[in-house]
């Protein structure tokens, strides 16, 4: 079977690429390898992923109609789609909006546009984010939710790919399942998240900034429980026309402060905690209620935030 994996140099990308090649998939790769954040790191992924015989890589920008066209054209038995790539990052939106709507809404217009047209294919799934539920204020947050208050271009964005995805599986009956992500952390991670500038930060004995308030917390969702939740979402192709929605996270709310009394413990220093305000892009808390993707697939997160956060340290002090 052939998979197509965008984003694929990215944390979450390269996860699911590993593991669909270990599990025998031939794998389409594509990245467009941004700077958004360090590239050597994308490029060690990359590396990675490129001893397998299975893998074909592309550098494309999916927002490039003429290159997604031709890649379908080439490989027209692609399928399963699992689109990840995106422009990440909620702070970075109100620094270059345009980016947000180049790659996630643009970017993901262009994959539904050929995507309609290939015709062995099962099952597109995408990724949207927790950021969705924006200013919604009941917890934990459900997929039933109204998610119309945004609170960041970034989350606006996303609730845009939805939209467009809803549309393309009512006009084209396109089978589609879209996965609202929760603050997603592990080994290979992203050096723009919290965490992981936390511990590069308490590493060198500099000050981590930190939002104002007690209230501050996360659902924070390890790596491998996510790539679990993937591989049983495409097992589970929804009818023709259906564009299913799930929230993936740890289905519990944890402060900010434990995630930094963690990471103190693991790498053995204390950090030095500089207070700011919250920005308004920023949700104070989330958490996500995992009872639709539990009752559709049996999909449960396995690990907890003390034993994740350990496998990051690892991972973090052996590649710093
Ligand atoms: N990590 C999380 O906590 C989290 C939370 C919610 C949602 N998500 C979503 O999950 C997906 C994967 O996130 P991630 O954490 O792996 O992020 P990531 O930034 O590590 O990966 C995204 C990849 O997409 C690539 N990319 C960006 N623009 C592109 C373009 N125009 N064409 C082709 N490739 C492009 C980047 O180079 C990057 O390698 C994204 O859609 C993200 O919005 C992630």
């Amino acid at each position: 079977m052939v998979i197509l994996v965008t984003g694929t140099a990215g944390f979450i990308g390269f996860h699911l690429t590993k593991k669909l090649l270990k599990q025998g998939y031939q794998v389409i790769g594509v990245d467009s390898i941004n700077d958004y954040y360090d590239t050597n790191l994308k490029q060690a992924r990359l590396n990675q992923l490129q001893k397998h015989a299975k893998f074909h890589f592309f550098k494309y920008d999916i927002a490039d109609q003429e290159a997604v066209r031709s890649l379908f054209k080439r490989f027209s038995d692609i399928e399963i789609i699992i689109h990840l790539a995106a422009q990440a990052g909620v702070r970075f939106s109100l620094e270059n909006p345009y980016a947000y709507i180049h790659v996630n809404i643009d970017g993901h217009l262009n994959i539904l546009e050929q995507a309609r047209c290939l015709s062995h294919l099962k099952h597109l799934i995408f990724a949207s984010s927790s950021s969705v539920y924006g200013l919604n204020q009941t917890l934990p947050f459900k997929e039933e939710d109204a998610v119309n208050m945004p609170s960041s271009v970034y989350a606006a964005s996303k609730r845009s790919a939805e939209l467009l995805s809803f549309t393309y599986s009512h006009i084209y009956g396109l089978r589609q399942t879209g996965l609202r992500l929760f603050t997603v952390y592990g080994p290979w991670g992203r050096p723009d998240m919290a965490y992981f500038k936390f511990a590069k930060a308490i590493m060198s004995g500099k000050p981590i900034e930190i939002y104002e308030g007690d209230g501050l917390a996360r659902d924070f969702t390890y790596i491998d429980d996510v790539i679990d939740a993937i591989l049983c979402i495409m097992k589970n192709i929804p009818d023709a026309g259906t564009s299913q929605t799930f929230n993936i996270g740890n289905n519990r709310s944890e402060s900010v402060r434990y995630l930094i009394q963690l990471l103190e413990e693991q790498l053995g220093k204390k950090a030095i905690l500089h207070f700011k305000p919250r920005p308004v892009t920023d949700l104070e808390k989330t958490w996500a209620s995992i009872d639709a993707i539990h009752a559709k697939t049996g999909w449960t997160p396995k690990t907890d935030l003390s034993e994740g956060i350990g496998a990051f340290v690892e991972w973090f002090k052996a590649y710093i």
